[in-house]
């Protein structure tokens, strides 16, 4: 294609890696090479005709590196636990760092998650953080050419996850739930993930081995709650779920229960420097954030049932 360097975006027709190649390619100082499983998708259609490439590749093919790396100069990491995967994301994620690595690649951003497990003794359990944390804390021991990136709890999820989204309860409430009780939760528009990775990719040498949080507020549910009332116009409930149904469940509920454990314990704690992020792109407030989507909870929400 041009003369531009060309990057490898991974996940870019889902949330993370999507706002990444959008990013990148609206920046003008890329060439985005799009990894996708389905090249023929809707998805793949529309990052094709907004000019990027699109190649396909799956992180459960031990030869994903030779099918999608070739002539690239960076390379941006996102595995998916959410759906059954054939490998674990620690596999998935080593061997497209190992092949990149193995290439000359040496600006490569991987988009990992807190070992909550290494933090609370064991205690507690999140197999979708603890497995990215494992594969971060590898490429650390290594002195891989690597910079990481760990997003809060999207905003998104509001809209977009069923468990989590807000909903019309069969009294006609807006609600919605987790299992954080009176604990913070540490929330960002995932949005802001491209233009931090556009910004880290730009010089990384000044990333390697950094860990850029993507935060931009710390709220209780009541908080949120109160704001979504505010700007939907109706009153909004915040249900907590308790811990002990969840871990009756097991499986992914019990580690769903540990997650929201461990907000509830550690989601207050969160730096200025996180915060304000010094250096790097401003991210969207809560507030702004959901100005802008406020349509899109009309939509879900649809017209207060008659009682
Ligand atoms: N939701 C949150 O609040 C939150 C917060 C922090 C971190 N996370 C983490 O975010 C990750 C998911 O990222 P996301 O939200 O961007 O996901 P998403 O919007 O659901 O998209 C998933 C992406 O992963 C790709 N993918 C899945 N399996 C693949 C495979 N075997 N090979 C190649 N590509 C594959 C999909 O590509 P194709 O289908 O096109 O192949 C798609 O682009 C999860 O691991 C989760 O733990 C989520």
């Amino acid at each position: 294609m041009s003369g531009l360097p060309t990057v490898v975006v991974t996940g870019a027709t889902g949330a993370q890696g999507g706002a990444v190649a959008r990013v990148l390619q609206t920046s003008g100082r890329w060439n985005v090479r799009a990894v996708t499983r389905k090249p023929e998708g809707t998805a793949a259609g529309r990052l094709r005709r907004s000019g990027m490439g699109v190649v396909h590749g799956d992180l459960n093919d031990p030869d994903v590196g030779a099918a999608v790396l070739p002539e690239a100069s960076a390379l941006f990491v996102v595995t998916n636990f959410w759906e059954p995967q054939r490998h674990s994301e620690y596999v998935q994620g080593e061997r497209i760092i190992d092949a990149a690595i193995a290439a000359g690649i040496d600006n490569i951003v991987y988009s990992t998650l807190p070992g909550i497990a290494e933090i609370t003794g064991g205690e507690l359990v999140v197999p979708h953080c603890d497995g990215k944390y494992a594969l971060e804390k590898h490429l650390r021991a290594t002195g891989a050419a690597v910079a990481f990136v760990q997003p809060d709890w999207y905003f998104q999820n509001w809209h977009a996850v069923p468990n989590f989204r807000l909903h019309r309860a069969p009294d006609g409430a807006v609600t919605f739930a987790n299992a954080i009780g009176d604990g913070c939760l540490p929330a960002v528009d995932i949005e802001d993930i491209g233009p931090t990775v556009a910004t880290i990719m730009e010089d990384p040498a000044r990333f390697r081995g950094v860990t850029v949080r993507l935060v931009s507020e710390v709220r209780t549910s009541a908080e949120y709650a109160a704001a979504f009332a505010d700007r939907l116009g109706e009153p909004v409930r915040y249900q907590p779920i308790a811990r002990e149904d969840l871990l009756a469940q097991g499986g992914e509920a019990a580690h769903l229960a540990d997650m929201f454990e461990f907000f509830r314990r550690y989601g207050a704690d969160v730096t200025a420097e996180e915060l304000e992020h010094p250096g790097l792109p401003a991210r969207r407030s809560f507030d702004a954030w959901l100005d802008a989507n406020v349509d899109v909870f009309h939509a879900l929400l649809g017209a207060e049932p008659a009682m």
